[in-house]
């Protein structure tokens, strides 16, 4: 018992210690009989970029939804900065500064950019059930300007959604997961179906964050994987296949066999 206590005592300075933004540790989600990820242990420090490379259907997703909280592991723990949320639901994440984009656009469409910025930010802020207007001189306002900046869109201020291009509505995502004050975030193949300068901008958005704010962004895309990383984790299968720095990746001849197997080039 003793030996025990002692055990749990120490693990729990460890990951206090270790202080990573994230950590998890033997991570499982099954579908039935099918092991979406099996077994991810992975550690990203506080303001790392780290890129997430593998093949369609290779558990990329999944490991986000396990993250956020919008599934729960089948196995397996998960901590945030130092704390275990593997149970947690995802509005305890948020409340600890974990954001995430998603693959498909989830826009409010008939709003304008300020509109779905401003209710992003309401929506982390006190109040948020108030049904008061804002007013000129609201802080919020303030800081809707400041996020719109952030992501290059300040021309497009009171362009409705729907009327932006397909880039910038991805542009205007990034703004709303920089809402309220975020220190980790998973971006879910944020280049995917962008032009050439599209994907530029997109570069110089990410590169640009606050150097407190780490993330994961899942890439097809390696020049844009590496670009905007300083760490990769490819997966395939469900498992880590491999880790290293982008360079590491990007030469290690059994990366190079699977990419050019599944068709990326
Ligand atoms: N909600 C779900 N229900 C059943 N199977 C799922 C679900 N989400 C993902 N999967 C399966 O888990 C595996 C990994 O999927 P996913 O995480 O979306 O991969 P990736 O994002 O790398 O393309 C795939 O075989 C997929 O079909
Ligand atoms: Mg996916």
């Amino acid at each position: 018992m003793t030996l025990t206590v002692t055990r749990n005592a120490t693990e729990g300075l460890g990951s206090v210690s270790s202080g990573n933004a994230l950590e998890l540790r033997g991570v499982t989600k099954m579908f039935g009989a099918l092991a979406a990820i099996e077994d991810i242990t992975l550690s990203v420090r506080p303001g790392e970029r780290r890129a997430v490379l593998g093949s369609n259907g290779a558990g990329k997703t999944t490991l986000f939804n396990c993250v956020t909280g919008d599934f729960l592991p089948t196995s397996g723990t998960i901590r945030l900065f130092g704390e275990d949320v593997t149970t947690f639901p995802a509005y305890e994440r948020i409340r600890r500064g974990l954001r995430r984009t998603y693959q498909i656009s989830l826009l409010f469409g008939g709003l304008t950019v300020t509109d779905n910025v401003y209710l992003a930010c309401r929506g982390v802020s006190r109040g948020r059930f108030s049904l008061i207007r804002p007013r000129k001189g609201d802080p919020l306002l303030t800081r809707t300007a400041e996020l719109i900046e952030a992501v290059n869109m300040t021309a497009a201020t009171d362009t409705p959604v729907s009327e932006l291009s397909y880039g910038q509505q991805r542009q205007l995502e990034i703004a709303l997961a920089l809402a309220g004050a975020p220190r980790f975030i998973l971006f879910d193949e944020p280049a995917a179906g962008l032009s050439p300068t599209e994907r530029s901008e997109l570069i110089s958005i990410l590169t640009g964050l606050p150097s407190h704010i780490g993330f994961i962004i899942i890439e097809h895309d390696m020049d844009v994987a590496l670009r905007v990383a300083e760490s990769v984790t490819m997966m395939h299968n469900g498992k880590i296949f491999k880790e290293g720095t982008p360079e590491e990746i990007e030469n290690d001849p059994e990366v190079q066999e699977l990419y050019l197997g599944d068709g990326h080039g």
